[in-house]
């Protein structure tokens, strides 16, 4: 049985790391064109940097939480592959071998000056904006912004796997940001089950086959008797 876990940052709360809508929502206190957007880091580097840096600081202290570590388990009983939209590598620390991340990694830096793409854990930054360690060049998170596009193989990929599983449950995700928010519809529409594990509602309640109306870790628990009572 072939399951895919679509996630959002609503997983990785319990590990202490905010989410982007809600109360406490980041987006409550910023503004995503200020912060998240091509044309914000074009226009003042330092303060998106500034902001990228205490983020990095709060991933750098988050453990993966019941709910990743359910889900990197289910791979010794079932075809599991996550597509998540979070950039803070929670999925892969908790042992989650196939992780396609369709938003970035928070830890990845990409240099706007000749293109290369490394990984960079230095928490906080020695230099902000920082620079490229082959041609000093600015250095940019690798994520994907506002205005932005995902990676095409990375986009078909996970347009290809959500045509051909069985089951997606969709964890912690608001489902308002494109084109992740389709890759419910397109499973449902190929004829999988959908499990949706959201203390709220969501625009992709009205599809879900099943829905668990509790946090990320106690929700996944629920989630997984029900895989084991489809195999
Ligand atoms: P959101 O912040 O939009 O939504 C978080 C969801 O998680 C909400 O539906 C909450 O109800 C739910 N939630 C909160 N706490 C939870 C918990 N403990 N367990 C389970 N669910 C919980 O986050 P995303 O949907 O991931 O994009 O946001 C999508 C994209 O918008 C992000 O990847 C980011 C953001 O702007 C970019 O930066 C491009």
């Amino acid at each position: 049985m072939r399951v895919v876990f679509l996630t959002g940052a609503g997983i990785s709360a319990e590990s202490g790391i905010p989410t982007f809508r809600g109360k406490s929502g980041l987006w409550n206190n910023y503004k995503p064109e200020d912060l998240a957007t091509p044309t914000a880091f074009m226009r003042d580097p330092v303060l998106v940097w500034k902001w990228y840096d205490w983020r990095r600081g709060i991933v750098s202290k988050a453990k993966p939480n019941r709910a990743h570590i359910l889900i990197a388990e289910l791979e010794k009983e079932i075809d599991v592959i996550v597509i998540t939209q979070n950039v803070d590598g929670l999925h892969q620390k908790a042992g989650s071998t196939r992780v396609l991340e369709l938003h970035g990694n928070i830890w990845r830096v990409r240099c706007t000056a000749c293109y290369d793409t490394y990984y960079n854990y230095e928490v906080p930054l020695r230099e902000i904006p920082p620079r490229c360690v082959n041609c000093g060049g600015i250095l940019r998170p690798d994520v994907v912004w506002f205005g932005e596009e995902i990676p095409a193989n990375i986009l078909e990929e996970s347009f290809r796997i959500s045509e051909n599983c069985e089951v997606m449950v969709v964890v912690g995700t608001s489902g308002v940001v494109y084109p992740a928010a389709y890759l419910p519809f397109i499973a449902k529409r190929a004829g999988a089950r959908l499990v949706e594990i959201n203390p709220e509602d969501t625009p992709i309640s009205s599809i879900s086959d099943m829905k668990i109306r509790e946090k990320a870790s106690g929700g996944m628990e629920i989630c997984v008797k029900y895989l084991r009572s489809l195999l």
